[in-house]
């Protein structure tokens, strides 16, 4: 196997998606579209990424951090003036270079490896990725000679009425021979309907000067459909939606409405894991075994054990436990550890809080900078009062401590172990293990008081 290197073009603006967010960081399954493709690249045993990077430099830089390396391409003059840009990093170096554009966020490693092999099989300069296309509107469209060997690629812009009958269709996707590449680049002109210097000239040079071209077909075209507005975008997701789905069901887990199931390309799911329709699970997410997602929760960067439910229901950043019952319509916030067998249940807000092993908060309650024991009981309409409008302060609720209804424990507060706290209490002050604690008004019963006030009127 000879020396690979790839090059991601990523720095068009992204005219069509009319938005202020830079085309390759458009999301896609919750994704941005250029780490997709990195992602998928980067299973490729690549000695170098390249990533061509103009408007959103920064911004494309910060998302992909350094898995890839960078080169500016000032001014947007076409494809193949993006792929120059890495003349300084690639030129010279014996080897296949893949490049990849930014916005075919489908395009699978599998898919790609095969390009590569087909590519080395064939001893070509160059390799395109092609497939066909129902509809090809928009794509370059690759032209054939009469024995069948690829000639060049027209853009649709610069295709005559016949070459726009032609559905095979150019990905976007080659391999070439990183010398042969970088000396063919030096002839690409713009004389062109959109005056840009484009990449796909390059197979028409480099067969000119009597090198081996070649073409591999892709068996879907879906796989590499390129997203230039929102239409393909939206288009991208449901393709990207349903692969993933299938990967799940296929692994063991029932998702009762694929259609209407949001499961992000990172998150992992074990076997006997039900996930019920309207759930929207994304970022590092890993659900064990046999859990029940949903209906309609949302569910971000959490990692859940086994057996847990979580019904209609917010989760951010935390890590949920087993046996653990959550919902409906609870909220469980950052930094929250949510031991083996909680229940949390409907209108109660977690926010960074350890809470214990078997503890409970049924009803209508916020639990914010806690540390909660085992078998603790919150009861209904109870708060920790963590806020004094400027500082965050720690409560502290010991094991089996008992919380009556409608309490608000001031922080910082601790609660000892197996203390009672008396319903409608207001705790300022620190309550010793064992006690029981009443902090509200005695109830005064003022017999016939309303007779009373009634003659008075
Ligand atoms: C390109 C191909 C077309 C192919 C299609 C597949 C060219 C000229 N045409 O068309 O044959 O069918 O992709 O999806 O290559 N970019 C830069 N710098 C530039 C211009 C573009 O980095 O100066 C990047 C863009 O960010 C994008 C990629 O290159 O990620 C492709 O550019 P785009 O303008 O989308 O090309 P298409 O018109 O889709
Ligand atoms: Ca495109």
């Amino acid at each position: 196997m000879s020396t690979r290197y790839a090059i991601i073009l990523a720095a068009g603006k992204g005219t069509r998606m009319k938005s202020k967010l830079y085309k390759v960081l458009h999301p896609v399954c919750g994704k941005p579209m250029v780490q997709h493709v990195v992602d998928q690249v980067s299973k490729l045993n690549i000695n170098e990424i390249v990533t061509i990077i103009g408007h959103g430099a920064e911004k494309v830089k910060e998302q992909l951090g350094n898995k890839s390396k960078y080169a500016l391409q000032e001014e947007q003059l076409g494809t193949a003036h993006a792929v120059m840009q890495a003349k300084e990093i690639l030129a010279g170096k014996e080897g296949v270079t893949i490049v990849v554009c930014g916005d075919t966020p489908l395009i699978k490693a599998e898919t790609m490896e095969a390009l590569f092999q087909h590519h080395e099989e064939t001893n070509a300069k160059a390799t395109i990725l092609t497939a066909n296309a129902e509809d090809p509107t928009g794509y370059g469209r690759i032209i054939r000679n009469t024995e069948g060997f690829v000639e060049r690629i027209v853009e649709h812009k610069d295709a005559t009425e016949e070459e726009r009958t032609v559905k095979e269709i150019n990905t976007g996707t080659y391999c070439f021979d990183n010398i042969a590449l970088f000396e063919a680049l030096q002839y690409v002109s713009n004389d062109n309907v959109q005056g840009e210097f484009y990449l796909p000239d390059v197979i028409e040079i480099l067969k000119n000067q009597d090198n081996k071209v070649s073409a591999y077909q892709s068996k879907e075209f879906e796989e590499t459909i390129g997203v230039n507005d929102r239409v393909a975008l939206a288009e991208a997701e449901r393709i990207m939606r349903k692969r993933i789905n299938e990967f799940h069901m296929r692994n063991g887990v029932t998702i009762i409405d694929p259609l209407n199931t949001y499961i992000g390309p990172d998150v992992e799911i074990g076997q006997d894991t039900t996930i019920y329709p309207g759930s929207v699970i994304i970022g590092k997410t890993v659900i064990g075994t046999g859990c029940q997602i949903g209906p309609n929760s949302e569910i971000k960067d959490c990692q859940i054990a086994m057996n847990t439910v979580i019904r209609q229901s917010v989760a951010h950043s935390s890590i949920i436990g087993s046996y653990v019952n959550i919902g409906p319509f609870a909220h469980i916030r950052p930094d929250s550890n949510i031991h083996d067998e909680v229940k949390i249940g409907n209108f109660v807000e977690i926010k960074k809080t350890d809470f214990g092993k078997g503890s409970k908060a049924s009803h209508l309650s916020y639990i914010g900078d806690a540390e909660v024991g085992s078998g603790v009981n919150i009861g209904c309409g109870s708060i920790t009062v963590n806020y004094d409008g400027k500082n965050k302060y720690l409560t502290k609720i010991e094991d089996d401590v008992f919380i009556g209804c409608n309490s608000n424990l001031v922080a910082p507060v601790t609660i000892g172990r197996g203390a009672y706290i008396a319903a409608g209490s207001t705790i300022t002050e620190d309550v010793p293990a064992d006690a029981l604690s009443v902090a509200r008004a005695r109830q005064v019963n003022k017999e016939n008081y309303v007779e009373k006030l009634k003659l008075k009127k």
